[in-house]
């Protein structure tokens, strides 16, 4: 085989998000009544897709590029159907675990032989990381945790994050206990666009943000850790201790797992482009879009944008997160959508994924 074929291979099967960093509460809640509808997911980990059957659609068609994504969403299929609440907890890594070799081999029985083989390649890094802990973005974060974060605060005071308190001593931790200079220094350095950058995101993602990404990143924290309650994060929680606490995201908490399980057949698999599904002249009632406008060129994002609308049904809500570059309706299809504003802002708000510097729904007029 030709190197350049294996180098190929190697980037196909490479996850870079072993978990999703979207907050599914907002998510389903921002596409509404969805009962009987088709609803269409980018897939990245898999987690928000299966969010989605909660609402009850009658399909969710998933979609990616990335097959290594894919074989995300295969194996918590094969979590749901063959583990209970809190084997899939301690495999995916939100709990600890001895036994995730085990656990990881039983959700694998009954997958595609590819899917099986991926992820036995990654068996070792499943046990010391959870399977929601094996993909680039997690070790990014890891990095953070381990290398970094204990030059600059204890444990104790890492722990003391966790803890729910009232609006007024949220700020005053923060601001007396947290926010020290070596903090802020830590975050100057790990969010500077140079390392940013080389750790994997482009530094013309930076070009929107207002100020330094490092005060960007500032303003995201006063949001998770002031406006919102630390204790309910379960994001925050795996940045800074690797693992969750008592807060779950959406599809891994235990009031979700039956209901999920149940619906496990309603997910249509199509490995390939959003661009795919819609040129197969289908409609869908919903779209999760994940932040992919934001890895487009201006232009690019209108094109597809609308063909977006082509497939949309009357009424249909598209979803989606910027993180710093800036995408909203393009003004050529304005007048085809109304932007669910207060949704958007109550929504936005309660974002504990909260690195994320916008939240929109829009909704196809019909
Ligand atoms: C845009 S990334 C963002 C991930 C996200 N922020 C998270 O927390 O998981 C999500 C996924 O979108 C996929 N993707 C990007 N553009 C796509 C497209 N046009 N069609 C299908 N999948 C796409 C990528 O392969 C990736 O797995």
């Amino acid at each position: 085989m030709p190197t350049s074929e294996i180098e190929t291979k190697a980037a196909f099967y490479y996850i870079r998000y072993a978990q999703l960093w979207e907050d599914a509460d907002i998510l389903a809640e921002g596409l509404g009544e969805c009962a009987g509808a088709t609803l269409v997911s980018i897939c990245s980990a898999g987690d928000n897709a299966l969010a989605m059957l909660t609402l009850d659609p009658s399909k969710v068609v998933v979609v990616d590029l990335s097959p290594a994504q894919i074989a995300c969403l295969n194996l918590r299929i094969g979590a749901f159907r063959n583990l209970n609440h809190t084997e899939f907890l301690e495999l995916m890594g939100a709990r600890s675990s001895t036994r995730r070799d085990v656990l990881l081999a039983k959700s694998l029985a009954g997958l595609n032989s590819d899917t099986q083989e991926f992820w036995k390649t990654l068996t070792e890094d499943v046990v010391k990381y959870g399977a929601g802990g094996v993909g680039k973005f997690e070790r990014y974060f890891r990095i953070f945790r381990t290398r970094l974060l204990p030059l600059v605060h204890s444990k104790k005071a890492i722990d003391a994050i966790f803890v729910s308190r009232p609006k007024v001593e949220r700020q005053m931790f923060l601001d007396t206990r947290f926010n020290t200079w070596r903090w802020r220094l830590l975050l100057n350095v790990f969010f500077s666009r140079f390392v940013m950058g080389r750790m994997g995101r482009d530094k013309a993602f930076f070009d929107h943000v207002e100020g330094s990404p490092a005060q960007h990143v500032a303003r995201r924290i006063h949001h998770a850790a002031v406006d919102c309650d630390p204790a309910e994060n379960p994001y925050l929680h795996w940045i800074m201790k690797g693992t969750h606490g008592a807060a779950l995201p959406m599809t891994w908490r235990e009031e979700n797992f039956e209901v999920i399980k149940e619906r496990l057949d309603r997910v249509e698999i199509r490995p390939g482009s959003l661009e795919a599904f819609i040129s197969t002249g289908e409609k869908a009632d919903g779209f999760n879009l994940s932040d992919i406008f934001e890895y487009m060129s201006p232009d690019v994002f209108a094109q597809v944008y609308e063909t977006i609308l082509s497939a949309s049904a009357p009424g249909a809500r598209l979803v989606y997160w910027n993180m710093m570059a800036p995408r909203r309706v393009p003004p050529a299809f304005a007048n085809q959508v109304t932007t669910l504003s207060a949704l958007e802002n109550r929504l936005k708000a309660r974002d504990k994924a909260f690195f994320y510097s916008d939240f929109v729904i829009e909704q196809v007029d019909g």
